[in-house]
């Protein structure tokens, strides 16, 4: 696994995400149900970033189309949206949040 820093917790509130760029992959960090997920960050039905989307309760609601992906699993929870967002291991050290991407 290759751990790169990302971000600190501090930003990144409650239900809150910030757009990553990490080389060539736009991502998106999350901090929902408790704990930190890192998604792609281009939603999987159109053109629509999901750092930009309704947080709530490990989920992310799309701000174009409002399909809805859980945040843990990167599952489709309801249409339009039908493909599944890539998720990635995140870990957490002291402050600094970590991705394996
Ligand atoms: Fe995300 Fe349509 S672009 S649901």
């Amino acid at each position: 696994m290759t751990w790169t820093k990302i971000a600190t917790a501090d930003q990144v509130g409650e239900d809150e995400a910030i757009a990553v760029v990490l080389g060539d992959l736009k991502l998106a960090l999350f901090n929902s149900a408790g704990g930190f997920h890192v998604t792609d960050n281009v939603c999987t039905h159109q053109y629509a970033l999901l750092s930009e989307g309704y947080v709530e309760d490990g989920c992310v609601e799309c701000p174009l189309h409002q399909g809805r992906f859980d945040l843990s699993t990167g599952a489709a929870m309801c249409a339009p949206a039908t493909q599944p967002i890539r998720v990635y291991p995140v870990k957490v050290e002291g402050s600094d949040i970590l991705v394996d991407a």
